[in-house]
């Protein structure tokens, strides 16, 4: 049977978009049932003032369905994305987060596989602290969050706690490389769980 997948994910700068559609490019090919669903944002036109790139992929954004707590209750996977904010998830991923209050009760996400990705300014901005959050979270709602195997990424420094992608004090340093393959990598080994 085919596994189901949703991303989720909170940007605006667009380097959360950017891994979201990775990993959604990645899962397809794997030939996974797959969703790729923003945060809602209300807070988005005050965030955005504050860089130049916040516009280059907004319409692409904005024209991602909405995500809704529901929406995920038949995911096997579910990737969650928030940019690094105060060493925290960002006010937008959390309200998402606290959304899933009617959810927690019975459970109803006990079981799945939940792997974190972050974009942070620097390497010293808590990042690992963003990941921890949405693991934390995830561990409230019974999910099973999937660390990154060491032995593979060590080299390239990703945090254990999931992915990393360090943007720079402009959010304008696109995710390269390393982090396309680490993507693919990642989704590999939850396609294989
Ligand atoms: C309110 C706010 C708080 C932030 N706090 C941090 C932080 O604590 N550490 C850090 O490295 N970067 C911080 N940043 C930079 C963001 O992490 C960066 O803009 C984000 O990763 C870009 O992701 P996006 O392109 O998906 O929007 C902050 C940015 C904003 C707007």
């Amino acid at each position: 049977m085919s596994k189901k997948v949703s991303i989720v994910f909170h940007s605006v700068c667009g380097n959360c978009y950017l891994m979201a559609r990775e990993f959604y490019d990645e899962f397809k090919k794997c030939g996974a049932e797959t969703q790729m669903l923003r945060v809602k944002d209300s807070n988005y036109a005050e965030l955005a003032k504050q860089f130049a790139v916040a516009g280059q992929y907004k319409n692409e954004i904005m024209d991602i369905e909405e995500a809704k707590a529901e929406k995920l209750l038949d995911s096997d996977i579910i990737i969650m994305g928030s940019p690094t904010y105060y060493g925290n998830v960002s006010g937008a991923m959390k309200c998402f987060m606290d959304s899933f209050s009617p959810y927690w009760m019975e459970a109803a996400f006990w079981g799945k596989k939940l792997f974190a990705y972050t974009t942070a300014a620097t390497s010293e901005g808590g990042a690992d602290m963003c990941l921890n959050a949405i693991n934390i979270f995830g561990q409230h709602m019974g999910m099973i969050p999937v660390p990154v195997p060491s032995n593979l990424l060590s080299t390239q420094s990703f945090p254990a706690y999931g992915l990393a992608h360090y943007v720079g004090d402009y959010s304008n340093m696109r995710p390269g490389r390393d982090t396309v393959l680490a993507i693919k990598e990642m989704t590999d080994r939850l396609m294989n769980l």
